[in-house]
């Protein structure tokens, strides 16, 4: 069913793996088919250069190098989050809309076995050649729609602990709605309902969440990355910090701020997952707002869920502030606040440009230009 239907999981493997070095030393895909012998028409080679190079792209993800291609890849679970969630089941579990099965492949560590599902064959072959490479055993694969009656009927044999589902969204939109996720998800809560813990993963941008349940917000160094909603579990918001697991969780409330009229001695991110869950996580600490996500204290606020900075400088006067850049032997500056992507590496050569020495500093855009060293938490 697949461009490797001949071949065993690790010969398919070591293929790729060819290709990938081929691919790092510069070679076009026409070029490694002629130096590998490859007797295979235009589509299989297309679709072996996209594995190889989801395989060098799988990085930003840490996963391994498996069977995926580059569009696969953009729904692949990353690696720390897929482990974190299989630490949150036991027993029994299915994976509705399985793709090609990293986050089944780590359920599979945790669980007695695993009952993944998805539609496309293409992807139920690729993620049993993952099972296969990784030596795990306690997986079987299902091809079908998880809506349709015979596999419902299948899943209620295999008496689940946990159903999980990780639905299809659009690869973008203009904002993400529960109506544009394939399968309905109301449909599928309906239909598995005869299972008391279900786990759904949602785009975390979404604005109207339609489940009762704990809504986890999951971040990676920092940055947004998935939402899972546990329908059994009580209605409340949370946020876990990868790689740490560090949590917190409570009711969402809209704190005001006062405003500040100039940076104080220290500025703080606000986590992205703390903002999208609503948390107040400063409700015993003196600070104000500053801008956008980022507040300012006189205090230093040790809380991982922030990332501090201590102030050094701030005027309203680009001129004042390169001078200071320079004083203090600055080479590169890396720019925060409210900053167009298309536009932040024009700011950031123009400041850069004015530069020789060799330190990196943060330099926040808004009201004031102010010039910040990150501090690292003991
Ligand atoms: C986001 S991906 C899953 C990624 C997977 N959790 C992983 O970590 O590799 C969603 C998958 O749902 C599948 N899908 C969509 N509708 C489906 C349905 N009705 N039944 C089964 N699978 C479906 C798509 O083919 C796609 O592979």
């Amino acid at each position: 069913m697949d461009v490797f239907d001949q071949y065993s999981a690790k010969e398919a493997h070591k293929l790729l793996e060819q290709f990938v070095s081929f691919i790092k030393k510069g070679y076009h895909k026409e070029k490694i088919k002629q130096v590998l012998d490859l007797r295979i028409g235009n589509t299989a080679l297309a679709e072996l250069y996209s594995m190889a190079r989801a395989r060098i792209n799988a990085k930003n993800k840490q996963l391994p190098h498996l069977f995926f291609n580059l569009d696969d890849l953009r729904f692949c679970t990353h690696q720390l989050v897929a482990e974190y969630r299989a630490k949150q089941v036991k027993g029994n579990v299915v994976d509705l809309c399985s793709g090609v099965g990293i986050q089944a492949l780590a359920f599979a560590k945790q669980a007695k076995h695993v009952l993944a599902i998805e539609v496309d064959p293409r992807k139920v072959s690729y993620a049993k050649k993952n099972a296969e490479l990784l030596n795990i055993k306690n997986i079987t694969f299902l091809e079908g729609n998880v809506l349709a009656a015979e596999i419902i009927q299948q899943v209620k044999e295999f008496h689940p602990d946990v159903v999980f589902c990780d639905p299809e969204r659009l690869p973008e939109e203009k904002e993400r709605a529960v109506e544009n996720i394939q399968p309905d998800l109301h449909a599928l809560v309906k239909k598995y309902g005869f299972c008391k813990n279900i786990m759904i993963e949602l785009p975390p941008q979404i604005k109207k969440i339609p489940f009762e349940g704990e809504k986890e917000y999951i971040s990676i160094s920092h940055e947004l990355n998935r939402l899972t909603v546990y329908l059994n579990r009580e209605n409340k918001n949370s946020v876990v910090l990868l790689p740490t697991e560090e949590k917190i969780s409570g009711l969402p409330e809209k704190k005001q701020f006062e405003k500040a009229e100039t940076p104080l001695q220290y500025l703080y991110e606000i986590d992205p997952a703390v903002i999208k869950a609503e948390l107040d996580l400063l409700k015993n600490e003196k600070c104000i707002f500053f801008y956008e996500h980022l507040i300012t204290s006189n205090e230093f606020i040790k809380n991982n869920f922030l990332t501090a900075y201590s102030v050094i400088f701030f005027s309203k006067s680009k001129s004042e502030i390169i001078e200071k850049l320079k004083e203090l032997n600055a080479g590169s500056v890396i720019i925060k606040g409210k900053v167009d992507e298309k536009e932040y590496w024009t700011i950031r050569n123009n400041f850069e440009k004015e530069l020789t020495g060799n330190k990196t500093f943060y330099l926040f855009l808004q009201e004031y230009y102010c010039v910040a060293e990150k501090l690292l938490l003991p």
